[in-house]
């Protein structure tokens, strides 16, 4: 049988955090289902975001929404959710972070032996989506990933942090795990080696890019007049165009 969730949830009234059960009630649906749709968004002071000055080059706008996301203080404005599908056309979503955007790609790292990177090696083609909540702002992204080669995945690597490295080398993404303390005894050692041999390099550490054929950029609007610019290219190397679309 199943049992009410609770949490804590904002009883948006600005008294603080309110605890909620999800039980179902008799008339309008459960708490949470009330709490989540009495929620804001697209609240506070909004960037403007004028479609007719937009730059040709859609990389030159994205490095001035990022820069302006950092400005603003948004929370961890490089992570990105990248989304990949397996041969069979399964979808997959998760969290990376953005390490550059560099030679028209938008790069991330992640171990080879992960499923995203079993599903870029069987299918290409991904997409990402940045969202700034602070500036109702979101960044889409859709295209093929291509892997870096070993030389600058190895560079990367080597530029973590030694407790970071070390995680590398202590997990088997994915596999099961008898116990947390498992881990814990997994980071500790690898720790120790990482000290010892500061130059060794995870094999399956491997920078990897988005290249997009198109990407859209997105201005949340309190009155929902949301503005949308698409830019579209036939293929990498090829021109930009861009668009204004209906939201
Ligand atoms: C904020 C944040 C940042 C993350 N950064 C990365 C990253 O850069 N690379 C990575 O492989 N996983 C990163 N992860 C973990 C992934 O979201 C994911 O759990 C992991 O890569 C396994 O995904 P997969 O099984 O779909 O390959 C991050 C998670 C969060 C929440």
């Amino acid at each position: 049988m199943s049992r009410p969730v609770t949490g804590q949830v904002s009883s948006g009234s600005g008294e603080g955090p309110t605890a909620v059960s999800t039980a179902p009630t008799s008339s309008s649906g459960s708490l949470l289902r009330q709490t989540l749709r009495g929620l804001p968004v697209f609240a506070g002071e909004l960037p403007a975001f004028d479609p007719a000055t937009v730059p040709d080059d859609p990389i030159a706008l994205f490095v001035a929404w990022i820069g302006a996301a950092i400005e603003a203080g948004v929370a961890e404005p490089h992570a990105m959710t990248l989304a990949t599908a397996d041969a069979g056309g399964a979808p997959s979503a998760r969290v990376v972070i953005l390490k550059d955007v560099h030679d028209g790609g938008w790069e991330f790292a992640t171990d080879a032996r992960s499923r995203k990177a079993a599903d870029v090696a069987r299918n290409p083609l991904g997409a990402v989506t940045f969202y700034w909540q602070l500036q109702a702002r979101q960044v889409r992204l859709r295209g093929s990933i291509v892997a870096r080669g070993p030389r600058v995945s190895a560079a990367d690597f080597l530029s973590r942090s030694p407790a970071s490295r070390a995680a590398a080398f202590a997990v088997r993404p994915g596999e099961p795990l008898g116990s947390p303390a498992e881990l814990e005894a997994a980071l500790a050692d690898a720790l120790v080696m990482v000290e010892r041999a500061p130059e060794q390099v995870l094999a399956e550490w491997t920078l990897q890019a988005l290249v997009p054929l198109e990407i859209e950029f997105w201005q949340g609007d309190r009155r929902r007049a949301h503005t949308r610019v698409v830019y579209r290219r036939d293929a990498v190397g090829e021109p930009w165009r861009h668009e204004l679309v209906w939201p």
